[in-house]
């Protein structure tokens, strides 16, 4: 089915960025480093890879074999080109697929990760539908947006209440962790720097551009005055919340 105009200028604004998500190379690594004895045997599925920053890094620094999947196909598309370029497609393969159907076999994966995408299917529904993807004694990384300071003001408050009421602070998603079946070996949170370097800077410039690309068009003008403002709202804020990541063993 041809998407509509929104879901198409959406697209088109977070088109070429570096990663569609706070995130940075060396969060990867040290929430690998969380997860014992990854080798040759070992097998990752990403889920919502995007265009697999995450999943080139994981696959460039362990011998581990990852199937990444995300339901856009031109990010599964980028994906694969940059696997073949780096000569990785032999271990790293990304598919199109809906996180809400993962239809592989019970035990398929020894480490699920999950950057900036968890909060898509809900933390505990995706905690609890990985478990039977895992094999016994497997992880999940993945991360999550969470409240870093108690009282945020009004305005950060009602900015997070609109995009995603599920925000929460660390404790009470370390409970969740728990309530659904997972012992936490580790967690951080993420560096300022993850949400500006390679996501909100780049994101910030192309919503500048798309401004001018579409001058004249209300739906377009709305969408980039949406993201400039959730950008807007980490500048004024981000001392309120910040990206957790979170590496957990099933129990
Ligand atoms: C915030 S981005 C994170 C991407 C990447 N992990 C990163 O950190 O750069 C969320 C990703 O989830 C994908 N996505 C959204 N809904 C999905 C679904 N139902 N199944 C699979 N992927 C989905 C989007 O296309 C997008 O690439």
């Amino acid at each position: 089915m041809a998407e509509d105009t929104t879901t198409t200028l959406f697209f088109e604004l977070f088109s070429g960025l570096p990663r569609q998500g706070p995130g940075d190379a060396s969060s990867t690594l040290r929430a690998l480093s969380l997860v014992p004895d990854v080798g040759a045997e070992t097998r990752i599925l990403d889920v919502g890879c995007g265009t697999g920053l995450q999943a080139r890094v994981l696959a460039q620094n362990s011998p581990a074999s990852i199937v990444a999947m995300d339901n856009h196909p031109p990010f599964v598309d980028i994906l694969n080109d940059e696997a073949r370029r780096l000569d990785l497609d032999h271990r790293l393969e990304a598919r199109v697929g809906d996180m809400h159907r993962l239809d592989f076999a019970d035990a398929s994966f020894d480490l699920i990760w999950c950057e900036g995408a968890i909060y898509i299917a809900g933390v505990e529904a995706a905690l609890r539908n990985w478990h039977r993807l895992l094999v016994r004694d497997g992880h999940v990384a993945f991360t999550e947006v969470c409240w870093t300071k108690p009282d945020p003001p009004a305005e950060c408050v009602s900015f997070w209440e609109g995009e995603y009421p599920g925000i929460r602070d660390a404790t009470a998603l370390l409970n969740a962790i728990d309530a659904c079946g997972y012992e936490t070996v580790g967690h951080f949170m993420l560096p300022r720097s993850a949400w500006w370097d390679d996501y909100y800077g780049p994101l910030e410039r192309n919503a500048k551009a798309f401004r001018t690309r579409h001058r004249g068009r209300p739906e377009a003008q709305e969408l980039a005055d949406q993201c400039q403002r959730e950008i807007d709202v980490w500048k004024a804020y981000s001392d309120y919340y910040g990206y957790g990541f979170f590496v957990a063993r099933v129990r």
